[in-house]
């Protein structure tokens, strides 16, 4: 079995969170954004994370310029609701995802993008995907464990730089989160 396409599993992605939120979602992929895709990001991020993770425009948009950035937008009934975004890591073949965030919680649109997000690497020849996060968060938020679940795995933690996840973007792993997650295929 092959894995799907990403322009197939976007449309999928649409239907499932449509349903669960209960409305009409759209899910759009960039390589390049403009400053009225980066202003939707900015406002989540200011709403999601707290005053020392937030990041500022030029943060913001020196991400943006870097290589292999790849973002995924979602729109519930227009208005933007949750992003994830990356680019290329230093070690060859291997995709940092910056940031994620969604302004709805727990219906399901963190686990669709992150899963949208492999399958773009799949499809572009990455051989893994990696991230930082925390153990904890100031709200109570369990993202390592959170992240885990999803199939990351912790391959280290510093007090400074946090928890550093990693998960190989094979197509046994990928077929794997798209039908736990994503449709039965
Ligand atoms: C982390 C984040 C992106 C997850 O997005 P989400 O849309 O809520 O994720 P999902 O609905 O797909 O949840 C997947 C699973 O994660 C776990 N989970 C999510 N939020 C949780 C919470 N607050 N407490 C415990 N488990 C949680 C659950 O197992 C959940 O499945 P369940 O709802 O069936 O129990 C979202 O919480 C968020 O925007 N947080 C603020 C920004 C942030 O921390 N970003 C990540 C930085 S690494």
């Amino acid at each position: 079995m092959s894995v799907p396409s990403l322009n197939e599993l976007l449309r999928l992605g649409e239907a499932k969170l449509s349903l669960s939120l209960n409305g009409n979602v759209m899910i759009s992929t960039y390589t390049n954004i403009d400053d009225t895709i980066t202003e939707k990001i900015m406002t989540i991020d200011h709403t999601k994370f707290r005053k020392d993770l937030r990041y500022s425009w030029k943060e913001l948009k020196s991400r943006i310029s870097k290589p292999g950035f790849f973002c995924l937008l979602v729109l519930l009934d227009g208005e933007p609701i949750a992003y994830d975004f990356g680019y290329d890591a230093d070690d060859k073949g291997v995709f940092f995802s910056d940031s994620s965030a969604s302004i709805i919680e727990r219906k399901g649109v963190g686990t669709v993008i992150a899963v949208l997000e492999m399958v773009y690497l799949y499809e572009n020849g990455y051989k893994a995907v990696k991230f930082t996060t925390e153990e904890l968060d100031q709200a109570g938020r369990p993202l390592r464990q959170i992240w885990e679940n999803l199939g990351y795995k912790t391959i280290s933690t510093d007090p400074i730089s946090g928890v550093t996840m990693m998960m190989d973007i094979t197509q046994d792993v990928i077929l794997q989160k798209i039908r736990r997650h994503i449709t039965q295929i």
